[in-house]
């Protein structure tokens, strides 16, 4: 595959504008130690090149492209429209957004623009297109960052209008639409689209950001997506009259709810998202939400921020450890990621993000851990040209994440406050992350033919044509994965009449007749066949097998017996079905025999421990191979003789890698 960038581009956003000119000499410097050789520069500079309604002034950043040209630098040149400036909030107040509780915002923070406000429109194009008609043709612009994380909502009037006319468009008659947010329901039928209000806390909205109507919420979600998704490709539109040759992309936040990013990364030329794990967080979650990103164009992707070492605005800010950003970066790498980019080259002296770790630190210099750890980093990627960009991660498993779905599980009042989108799909990739089998996070409308195994945690919304594709996916041999809370409703949030899982009853071969919810000190048990119990909980489903083979079933309370863990025979291939959350251990018992069904094999054999993926060319492998464990593991005997890329020598037999210490092997294939 042709990579968008000829080498790993590696630096991030940079802000000499908040800087004397002095201090830039000494960052161009400092950086080319570091063998950083792009920024990303006027993120947020809407009020300094457009100083007032009617000026524009270009000087200072055109002193900046030619001084980052000077250096032989890939610009990724933001358009700088996720902040307002004060000026245009106070000669046009409809430029701000009305937040869920319907209070309109004075001028203030950020990514605070109302989508639907034609002022706002008009003013961002403009200042997108005033932008590409001076820099498209400058060929170290090596990418266009549109905007910056959009996401948030907006509940002002113009966004009613457009609610009113986007539901015009999707529903044509208000038959059509009283239909699909069953209206009938306390008596909230509408007979004119004007009658219709967005959902908010004066509104339809409930307690704990729940809604009295998931149809008409669900609705709202996808028009909000979309109306920033117009404002994307506004702008996109107006870069591509000037530039025709640059990638355009906006920073994505990964499982992020707001945006149904599928839909967007189609309008995007390349992926980029920022990647920010907690002191806490699991490396399978951040692994996860870099195959999530990968998938969405099934493609390489841009690491467009992550922090050299501190954080800011999460609860405790741990520094990282040495080695950790660098395992960290290569893990990035080892996921699909073509770039490694930092927020931010120098730390602000002010401000909330003063806190906020840089490569340049306030001490100023480059003697500094952080700056060392960037410094080595630099000069390994410079050398690492050769493996990626260009190299592809395959997969034969595929998990479905969907936006229609987190939005419509979240929403629903019952059975269980608990039921929590993200956490189950990260619980079903964590079983193949342990065991290095590759996986896709992949669309509702995804090509299935391409994998052996699909996995569809709590599907509980089915939109058209998915019972027809993951019939026909397990027809031909495919092993289908379902859990609990799987086929409810339709994309309108109905439920589908007859017994879930709906459609896909007779795939399953069971039908489910109560789904029983267990609170977190609760719990029940499945007992297999072969006696071995396991502990279960969250939601415990009431089900009859219509011919599926019973795998477990429960062991007490008044179901006690009634078949929990399923398996069915359908063409050629099988379908598992999951009625309760179960532990961990019970899990991979259930998902061992999946796998075996489909004989999907893990990445190398032997990693005990140790996290491996493997990026392909034509030619040959690049099996990626890390240790975040606290303990030393020894290179699988497989890959061991052939040439580590990062050190240029061959690994000999019985190579031990410490915690965050990591290799990329390369096999001639
Ligand atoms: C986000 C933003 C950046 C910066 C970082 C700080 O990702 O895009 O502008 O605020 O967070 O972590
Ligand atoms: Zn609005």
């Amino acid at each position: 595959m042709k990579s968008q960038f000829k080498r790993i581009l590696y630096g991030g956003d940079y802000n000499p504008n908040q800087w004397p000119r002095e201090i830039w000499e000494e960052d161009m410097r400092i950086f080319r130690n570091a063998r950083i050789n792009s920024a990303t520069v006027n993120v947020f500079s809407w009020a300094k090149i457009q100083p007032a309604e009617e000026r524009y002034d270009f000087s200072e950043l055109d002193d900046i492209v030619d001084m980052l040209s000077r250096e032989n630098y890939d610009i990724v040149l933001a358009t700088s429209t996720a902040a307002l400036p004060a000026w245009m909030v106070k000669r046009y107040p409809e430029v701000s957004r009305t937040d869920y509780e319907g209070r309109h915002h004075k001028f203030g923070q950020r990514h605070n623009a109302c989508p639907n406000s034609p002022v706002y429109q008009r003013f961002a194009a403009a200042l997108a297109e005033k932008l590409a008609e001076r820099y498209g043709k400058n060929g170290r612009i090596a990418c266009w960052h549109v905007n910056n994380e959009y996401g948030g909502e907006c509940y002002c009037e113009n966004c009613e209008k457009a609610f009113r006319i986007w539901l015009r468009k999707k529903y044509k008659t208000l038959e059509a639409l009283n239909q699909a947010w069953n209206l009938e329901f306390w008596g909230h039928t509408i007979y004119d689209w004007d009658e219709i209000v967005l959902p908010n806390a004066l509104s339809e909205g409930l307690q704990g950001g729940k809604t009295a109507f998931a149809g008409i919420s669900i609705d709202y979600r996808r028009f909000m997506s979309d109306s920033m998704l117009s404002n994307y490709r506004m702008e996109r539109d107006s870069i591509r009259r000037f530039d025709t040759e640059a990638p355009i992309t906006t920073n994505l936040m990964g499982t992020y709810k707001g945006l149904d990013y599928f839909k967007w990364a189609k309008e995007m030329d390349v992926v980029s998202w920022d990647n920010y794990p907690r002191y806490d967080t699991p490396w399978s979650y951040t692994a996860m939400c870099h195959d999530l990103m990968r998938g969405l164009k099934d493609a390489p992707f841009m690491l467009m921020e992550q922090t050299p070492s501190q954080q800011n605005w999460q609860q405790y800010n741990s520094l990282k450890k040495p080695g950790q950003m660098r395992a960290q970066s290569y893990q990035t790498i080892a996921h699909g990621a073509d770039t490694i980019q930092f927020f931010q080259l120098r730390r602000s002296a002010g401000a909330c993000e003063k806190f906020h770790g840089a490569v340049i630190e306030h001490a100023g210099t480059d003697n500094t851990r952080v700056f060392r750890e960037v410094r080595q980093l630099g000069l390994e990627l410079e050398r690492l040209s050769a493996v990626t960009p260009g190299s592809v991660n395959e997969a034969e498993t595929g998990i479905i994440f969907d936006w229609d779905n987190y939005w419509a599980l979240e929403y629903t009042s019952g059975p269980s406050v608990d039921l929590t989108y993200v956490k189950h799909i990260h619980q079903y990739y964590t079983y193949f992350y342990e065991r290095n089998i590759p996986v896709n996070l992949i669309p509702f409308d995804a090509d299935f033919s391409r994998y052996k195994v699909v996995v569809a945690p709590v599907l509980y919304m089915i939109k058209e044509g998915m019972k027809e594709a993951l019939t026909s996916f397990v027809e031909k041999g495919g092993v289908l994965i379902l859990t609990y809370m799987c086929g409810i409703a339709d994309q309108s949030d109905n439920v589908f009449p007859g017994g879930y899982p709906g459609p896909l009853r007779e795939l399953a071969g069971v039908w489910v007749e109560e789904v029983d919810a267990l609170s977190p000190e609760q719990s029940n048990e499945v007992v297999f066949k072969d006696g071995t119990k396991v502990s279960c909980g969250l939601v415990c489903e009431l089900m009859h097998t219509e011919g599926a083979e019973i795998l477990a079933e429960y062991g007490s309370d008044f179901f006690a017996g009634c078949p929990a863990v399923t398996k069915n025979h359908f063409g050629e291939g099988f379908v598992y079905y999951i009625g309760t959350n179960v532990e961990e251990e019970g899990l991979s018992r259930v998902m061992d025999m999946a796998v075996a069904d489909a004989a999907v094999q893990p990445v190398i054999s032997g990693a005990g421990g140790l996290e491996i993926t493997c990026r392909e060319t034509d030619v040959c492998s690049f099996y990626f191979v890390l240790n975040f464990k606290d303990q030393e593991l020894p290179v699988p005997e497989e890959l061991t003789g052939y040439m580590d890329m990062i050190t240029g020598e061959k690994v000999p037999e019985g190579e031990m890698l410490s915690k965050y210490d990591v290799k990329i092997i390369r096999v001639e294939k």
